[in-house]
């Protein structure tokens, strides 16, 4: 068994930046033709050219089921096939205390990071995945929040919890043609993330991590091809979760 991902086709949301782009390098890489999306055109175009290996883009807010129709379909009029999807776009756009959350705010919190990973499977799964010859992919990027609790983070962990059992859900409904999995990241260094591990802050949180260290791009990247390639081709519904240990440590402030 090898990494190669020859011969499919992988859809990857919030491509232009941070983990989806560095896990639409990993499989443009190995041998898949990658259409990746975002808001933003220009990112998009940036990134695509600066991936190669013939990497296309298409511009989409994942929240509008509209916008990625016209995703997929064109994905599918550009490559033939869409074989793996990558749930990766995801927004936090509230702070504080979940009882105190508005509900433009929750529902936006819903939309994105679960309402358009299922929309998107429910239109992979009808214009192609289901007549397929079998063997398709699904990754949703989860949170490790999902699995516990926050007092600033609650309203995006509920988010992130609903997409890991929609996850459970939707592989026990569409194999054997289609694997249905989640990864649960910890602090990753990107932008989306970056109040909470630069400086100072971003040293402690390292030491509180049985590894060490906070989480890379890489490691997702390395991880999301795992599961798409034919390693990953007798796991589905699980959520594995990439955090140097950070959810079973020991929490010092706290004993
Ligand atoms: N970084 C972490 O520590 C961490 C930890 C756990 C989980 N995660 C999850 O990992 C995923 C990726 O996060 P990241 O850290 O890589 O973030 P990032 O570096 O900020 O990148 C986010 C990407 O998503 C796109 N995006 C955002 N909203 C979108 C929308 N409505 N429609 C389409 N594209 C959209 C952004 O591009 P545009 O702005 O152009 O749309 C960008 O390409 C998210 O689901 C996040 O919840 C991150």
């Amino acid at each position: 068994m090898d990494l190669r991902l020859d011969g499919k086709v992988a859809l990857v949301t919030g491509g232009s930046k941070g983990i989806g782009r560095e896990i639409a390098t990993a499989y443009a890489e190995s041998g898949a033709k990658v259409m990746i999306t975002s808001r933003k055109a220009d990112a998009c175009e940036l990134a695509a050219s600066e991936i190669g290996n013939g990497c296309e883009w298409f511009a989409s807010n994942v929240g509008y089921e509209d916008q990625v129709e016209s995703l997929v379909d064109h994905t599918l009029d550009t490559f033939g096939a869409v074989d793996i999807l990558v749930n990766n776009a995801g927004a936090n756009p509230y702070a504080g205390p979940t009882i105190d959350v508005d509900v433009p705010r929750w529902n936006k919190t819903i939309q994105v990071n679960m309402t358009a990973p299922l929309v998107l499977t429910q239109l992979c799964w009808n214009k192609y995945m289901k007549e397929s010859m079998g063997g398709c992919s699904i990754i949703n990027i989860s949170s490790v929040g999902g699995l516990t609790t926050n007092e600033q983070l609650g309203v995006y962990d509920v988010a992130k919890a609903g997409l890991i059992h929609l996850t459970k859900q939707l592989a026990a409904e569409l194999g054997p043609k289609v694997r249905v999995n989640c990864i649960a990241p910890g602090l990753i260094k990107t932008d989306f993330a970056k109040i909470l591990w630069d400086g100072e802050r971003g040293a402690e949180v390292a030491a509180s991590y049985p590894m060490g260290r906070l989480g890379e791009t890489s490691d997702i990247a390395g991880c999301a091809t795992w599961l798409a390639a034919e390693t990953g081709s007798w796991i589905t519904g699980q959520t594995i979760v990439m955090d140097g240990g950070g959810l079973i440590a020991f929490k010092k402030d706290t004993e």
